[in-house]
């Protein structure tokens, strides 16, 4: 098994570390634009393989040719926020990256699966989609992991609770109006309604919503490491073809009454990429919010139609 990691940044380098600890797959190559930063980190990790004791390659490349047969590929390549910008103001710049890295990752690898991590996300997913021309099973975004991840951990700092027993889920569009759902969370098997008043899961919701900014306001840029270990979750999953359910950025056909956009949905990942996108009772809150995070997503979407077209 072979999986290429595009972009060899803070997340893109996380990503490949993750996987390669995980010693799950043969080789994973890093790939970037920048002469020499894949290649030393690389050679960095591969130095540690008898420290974590992983058996997994890692090649740095500045040449796809050394992508060619991939199983997996993480698109990561892109530019991150910087303090005051929303990931909607990177559309333009990442728009052109993750096509060009797309079109040149899929000529190699016309049997991947694609996972896209640069932001806004569930555009710069669509954008892979229509360059790569794969089937929707086999392109999607990461958002959802890591959403679920920080609203799982805000949770568990708050009761005390192991991160083990929390199970959660999280959909729409990764930005702000993201749609963390309360009714489909639980500690040890409890609905976490039951041990939580609702001002204080209120406010963990809030700052799940706006996790990624937080991160940005301390750091000047955005997060790595769980994005990294979410991504890498993600691509576990397939090489694996364990069959978890997460929730990712999936193209849909009429599910929750949407179409024609990517956006964040419980999804069953396998070998094959989404082997299923799971359909889960909205009540009419939970509809209308997720009804407005697609909204937003669509207006992306628009906005980057008309910048194509300019
Ligand atoms: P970074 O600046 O550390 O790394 C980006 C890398 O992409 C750089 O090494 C750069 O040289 C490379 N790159 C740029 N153009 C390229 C091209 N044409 N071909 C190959 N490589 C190219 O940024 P970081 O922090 O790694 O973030 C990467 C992206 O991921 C950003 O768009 C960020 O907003 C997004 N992100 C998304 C998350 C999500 O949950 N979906 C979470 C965290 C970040
Ligand atoms: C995050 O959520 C900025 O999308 C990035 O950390």
């Amino acid at each position: 098994m072979k999986v290429t990691v595009v972009g060899a940044g803070n997340v893109g380098a996380t990503v490949a570390e993750c996987v390669a600890r995980k010693d799950m797959v043969d080789e994973v190559v890093l790939i970037d634009i920048v002469e020499g930063l894949p290649q030393g980190k690389a050679l960095d990790m591969q130095e540690s393989a008898p420290i974590h004791l992983f058996d997994t390659r890692v090649v740095g490349t500045n040449n796809y040719a050394d992508t060619a047969g991939s199983d997996v590929c993480v698109i990561t390549a892109g530019l991150p926020r910087k303090p005051g910008m929303s990931r909607d103001d990177l559309l333009a710049k990442n728009a052109a990256i993750v096509k060009s890295v797309t079109e040149q990752f899929a000529a190699g690898s016309p049997n991947a699966i694609i996972i896209v991590v640069s932001n806004p996300l569930d555009v710069m997913t669509y954008v892979a989609y229509m360059t790569s021309g794969f089937p929707s099973k086999r392109v999607m975004g990461m958002a959802g992991v890591l959403d679920t991840a920080r609203y799982r951990a805000f949770l568990s700092m708050e009761l005390g609770a192991s991160v083990k027993d929390i199970q959660a889920l999280l959909m729409g569009g990764h930005g702000d109006t993201m749609v963390p759902l309360p009714r489909y969370t639980t500690i040890g098997g409890i609905q976490v309604t039951e041990l939580i008043d609702e001002d204080r899961l209120s406010a963990i919701v809030d700052r799940t919503k706006t996790g990624g900014g937080e991160i940005v306001k301390l750091m000047g840029t955005s997060a790595w490491y769980a994005p990294g270990a979410a991504a890498a979750e993600m691509v576990e999953a397939i090489v694996k073809d364990s069959g978890r359910v997460v929730p990712a950025a999936a193209w849909l056909t009429g599910e929750y009454g949407l179409e024609n956009l990517f956006i964040g949905v419980p999804v069953r990942l396998g070998k094959e990429g989404i082997t299923e996108i799971i359909q889960v009772d909205l009540n009419k809150d939970e509809s209308k919010l997720m009804d407005e995070s697609a909204e937003h997503v669509r207006a992306n979407l628009e906005a980057l139609k008309r910048l194509q077209s300019a």
